[in-house]
């Protein structure tokens, strides 16, 4: 095999895009594939050539992301690929190198990954910078911590209204938490609409909390409705929640748990630090922990870092009765929930 590895250009990003189908055993539709081109940049898209085929791929799109004390520009790596019949040759290993030089070059310091699988890119000098948390919560199991009052109003909003809310809160939050990245409109484009597997076709649901001040916080969620033999058993999953305050974040999480006919609240991805998480892992209701990597190319820079803590949480999840036995009614519906006691 004789490999050659290099940029794209311009009219090379639809093979660039069916070399990553190959990998994923996927098939992008053309809507896919047009936002996905406006996402990309072709001069960070780098391909492997054996002869005129593309076999691997590797991209980065340039971020402004939050580090501790600063917003810098990092390189987000996505869309690293190698098709089936070129695997275990060497070619991703030549495609991470001739990526990294080139961030080194532009004077980056920071490349940032999320890996779909966490033994593939140690190797190449990235570390485990954070954890995510996936949670699952069943319902009826919830409560809300006492003197936990909802307060400012909730708007269910279409999309075009809460692009705007969301781009300001995170012009308010990003940079009190590493591991943010600033949004403009074509990245805020991309987060909400590039999604994989059966819920991709879904509808987004958005929700805005507002305070005096206008909008603090906003809650992005699907249903994936589930009906058997006329029992709801629906799930719903956050896809994103940030607030810009504690009363908006612990509103907003109270809301998405108060949404009738829902069975169970699915979240990943949620902040390693989030109080939300670690009172419910450590209460029972959360059924997934997991961790996800997110790195560096220690090769520019060896510094991890955490996250850090929103500290807004006035929702705890129990799966427990109360250890009294009593329990007040909080919930705003008809369904019943009990007080965590203090
Ligand atoms: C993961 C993938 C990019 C690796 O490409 P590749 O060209 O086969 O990788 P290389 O031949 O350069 O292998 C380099 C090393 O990584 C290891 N490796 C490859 N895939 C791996 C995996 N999924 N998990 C752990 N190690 C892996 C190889 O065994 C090899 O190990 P060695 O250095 O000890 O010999 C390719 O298998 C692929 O496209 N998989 C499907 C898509 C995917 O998972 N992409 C990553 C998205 S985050």
């Amino acid at each position: 095999m004789d490999l050659q590895i290099r940029p794209i250009s311009e009219d090379e990003f639809l093979p660039y895009m069916r070399a990553i189908d190959a990998a994923f055993s996927e098939t992008a539709s053309d809507e896919d594939i047009e936002r996905e081109r406006r996402m990309a940049e072709v001069d960070r898209c780098f391909a492997a050539f054996d002869g005129p085929e593309i076999v691997g791929t590797a991209a980065a799109f340039t971020m402004p992301m939050t580090v501790p004390g600063a917003e810098i520009e990092i390189g987000f790596v996505t869309m690293v690929a190698v098709r089936p019949t070129h695997r275990r040759r060497g070619v991703n290993t030549a495609l991470m190198r001739r990526q990294l030089d080139e961030a080194h070059e532009r004077g980056e310091v920071v490349e940032v990954l999320h890996a779909s699988e966490g033994g593939i890119y140690g190797r190449y000098g990235y570390g485990l910078a954070t954890y995510g948390l996936s949670i699952e919560i069943e319902t009826a199991r919830s409560a809300f911590v006492r003197g936990s009052e909802p307060a400012g109003e909730l708007r269910l909003v279409p999309r075009d209204a809460a692009e705007k809310a969301i781009l300001a809160v995170n012009e308010a939050t990003r940079l009190d938490r590493p591991g943010m990245v600033r949004l403009d409109e074509r990245r805020l484009d991309y987060m909400l609409s590039h999604e994989h597997g059966p819920e991709k076709d879904l509808p987004s649901l958005f929700v805005l909390h507002e305070a005096a001040d206008g909008v603090d916080g906003f809650a992005v969620y699907k249903v994936k409705h589930d009906w058997p033999q006329g029992w709801p058993r629906s799930v719903l999953t956050v896809r994103d929640l940030q607030a810009a305050t504690p009363q908006a974040y612990a509103d907003l999480w109270r809301y998405v748990l108060d949404v009738d006919l829902i069975e169970r609240v699915d979240s990943w991805n949620r902040p390693r630090t989030s109080r939300s998480c670690t009172c419910c892992k450590s209460r029972g209701a959360c059924a997934r922990p997991s961790w996800t990597t997110c790195g560096f190319g220690s090769s520019i820079s060896p510094a991890p870092f955490v996250p850090g803590d929103m500290r807004p949480m006035g929702v705890w999840f129990s799966r427990l009765p109360t250890p009294s036995g009593r329990g007040t009614r909080v919930g705003t519906r008809s369904r019943r929930r009990r007080e965590r006691p203090r």
